[in-house]
């Protein structure tokens, strides 16, 4: 789209939910609602620490990424069987569909469920079943990434990758996540390496909380081609200039950056500040389960902290296709869909 359409200003809330969107980063762990955490604890008769869903939600005030990190581990106890891969798995899709999102990319932590006895199958099996559903039935496209734990050792990050092969075509890429800080990119410098002479796609969570020089190792070491997060980028002006000149989209999560405190409030986010610096940023949930919304929240919240505009909006939505790992045929056709929304809200 050449000129965008003017938009009134009192229609940018209804554009945010309505326009066709890609969501990037999202952990379908963290999608398990605490209801669902309930359902499938009776369900497989696993003790949790919590008396009820109430008290489970108030458990939820996170001070940095490892409080949160705690919680969701444990929340992910639950998971036993294919079916509740698959049944949470659905969950988020058929939100996803609800907000307008034509294609995501949702991250796994096989690393989390094979620890506890869990096959690699049951995890990717279920998590793909409810992928291929999605596309028949939501006419929602799906893919996942699988990632690895960055607490845990390299030797076990190429441990889980030798599981995971014989499912090979049933993810689309590796990442990396958990706690941050003293775990830097490098650290899995041999596995990435490996995954990519397999032809995987690689992105990494980098600059959440921890320095700009664990985005410049994700780029240069691991050769990530998106960066998970990539707040903290703005610290430092030469990455700045590489992001935007290169075009490495930063998936940021607005919601959680909030609820993790990385920003103190949401009207402080640098999210208009990195695509004014021309670097190529998406909205995305993370945890939505956790942070308090799913995709449109994250989009709606943002927006009437900062001031972003219709055109921010625009952005936003179309770096999330030219970010995502389809095909340019099936990018064209999702930008076509999102200029035909915009078009119809002028
Ligand atoms: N950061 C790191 N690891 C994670 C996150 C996150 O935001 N969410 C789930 N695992
Ligand atoms: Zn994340």
């Amino acid at each position: 789209m050449n000129t965008l359409p003017t938009i009134p200003a009192d229609r940018l809330p209804a554009l945010l939910r309505a326009m066709p969107k890609a969501e990037l980063h999202m952990h379908i762990e963290g999608s398990l609602e605490p209801e669902l955490i309930f359902a499938l604890a009776r369900r497989n008769g696993v003790a949790i620490p919590y008396a009820s869903v109430d008290e489970l939600r108030r458990a939820y005030a996170f001070t940095n990424l490892q409080s949160f990190l705690d919680i969701y581990y444990a929340g992910a106890s639950v998971l036993l069987k294919e079916q509740d891969f698959y049944d949470m798995a659905w969950a988020y899709l058929l939100r996803a569909q609800a907000d307008n999102v034509l294609h995501t990319e949702m991250f796994f932590d096989p690393q989390t469920h094979t620890a506890r006895g869990v096959a690699m199958d049951t995890v990717v099996n279920g998590l793909h079943r409810a992928c291929v559903d999605a596309r028949e039935k939501l006419g929602v496209s799906a893919s996942l990434i699988l990632c690895f734990l960055r607490h845990l050792s390299e030797e076990d990050a190429f441990a889980t990758l030798e599981q995971a092969l014989p499912l090979r075509d049933k993810f689309i890429g590796v990442g990396l996540d958990s706690s941050e800080v003293g775990h830097p990119p490098e650290k899995f410098a041999r596995v990435f390496a490996r995954c990519r002479a397999l032809g995987l796609h690689l992105v990494a969570h980098a600059g959440e909380e921890g320095p700009p020089e664990y985005v410049w190792t994700a780029l240069d070491v691991l050769k990530v081609e998106r960066v998970d997060h990539g707040v903290q980028s703005s610290k430092d002006p030469a990455l700045m200039r590489r992001l935007a000149q290169d075009r490495i989209p930063l998936t940021v999560c607005p919601l959680s950056n909030l609820k993790l405190c990385v920003f103190p409030s949401l009207a402080q986010h640098n999210l208009g500040a990195l695509l004014d610096a021309g670097l190529m940023a998406t909205v995305n949930s993370d945890d939505p389960a956790y942070f308090g919304g799913y995709v449109n929240e994250n989009f709606t919240q943002t927006f009437a902290a900062t001031g972003l505009t219709a055109r921010h909006a625009y952005m936003l939505a179309r770096n999330s296709f030219e970010a995502s790992f389809v095909d340019a045929g099936t990018r064209r056709g999702f930008v076509d869909r999102l200029d035909a929304c915009l078009a119809s809200f002028a």
